[in-house]
């Protein structure tokens, strides 16, 4: 079977192991291999060996998708002229941005204890990579989108234009889409078939 650095392409981009310690060197032949290595480390076994730690930062994690999300949906809503239409957006950014900001360093922290804990089930699943590669845009996208909409409304315009509003739906598509992606990590066979490792 393609090593999973294989189905990802990522052998060559992962080859100068000389960044990492000798264990992990020896083991970072491929993701799989690292993921090996990394189930082995004493971070792992301990997240492992305490029956609530695991259920209880997915908790966390599962509650956090509330907090970002919702913060994120509430300015595209002022955005697209549906709610806070009589409150200026910075006003509305400045109110959700650091629930959802604060909220993703959450999310980020008890996701990688989550990697940690279980890294082989995690790293061998095409909707983890997915899902990462898609938080990375959601943020940077997310980031840029703020800066736009201050800029935009510092002339105060009312309304705001299609670009802002198609800007406004894409950002809630995306993190919808990374939602979906957390969620079907566990099912990443049924929904990928052949295509996932697991297949
Ligand atoms: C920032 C980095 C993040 C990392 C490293 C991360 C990592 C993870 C991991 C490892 C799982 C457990 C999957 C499993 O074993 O079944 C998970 C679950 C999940 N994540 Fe994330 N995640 C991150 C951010 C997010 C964000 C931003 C969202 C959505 C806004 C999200 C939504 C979910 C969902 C819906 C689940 C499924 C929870 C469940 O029902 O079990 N994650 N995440």
């Amino acid at each position: 079977m393609l090593g999973l650095s294989g189905v990802f392409g990522l052998n060559g981009a992962l080859g100068s192991g000389a960044m990492y310690g000798a264990g992990a060197m020896h083991a970072w032949g491929s993701v799989s291999g690292f993921a090996g290595w990394l189930e082995a480390t004493p971070a792992s076994t301990s997240i492992k060996s305490v029956s609530w730690v695991i259920p209880f930062v997915q908790s966390i994690h599962i509650l956090m998708i509330g907090v970002v999300f919702i913060s994120c949906l509430m300015i595209a809503l002022r955005v697209l002229g549906v709610m806070r239409t009589d409150e200026p957006v910075e006003g509305v950014w400045r109110r959700f941005a650091p629930w959802m900001w604060s909220g993703l360093v959450v999310m980020a922290a008890t996701g990688m204890t989550l990697v940690v804990g279980e890294p082989e089930r995690e790293f061998g699943t095409v909707s983890f990579w997915l899902k990462m590669a898609l938080v990375a845009i959601g943020v940077t996208g997310t980031a840029l989108y703020g800066r736009s909409l201050k800029s935009a409304a510092a002339g105060a315009p009312a309304v705001f234009p299609v670009s802002a509003k198609a800007a406004s739906v894409l950002i809630v598509i995306l993190w919808l889409a990374v939602i979906f992606l957390g969620r079907a990590i566990a099912y990443d066979k049924q929904v990928w078939g052949a295509l996932s490792p697991h297949a």
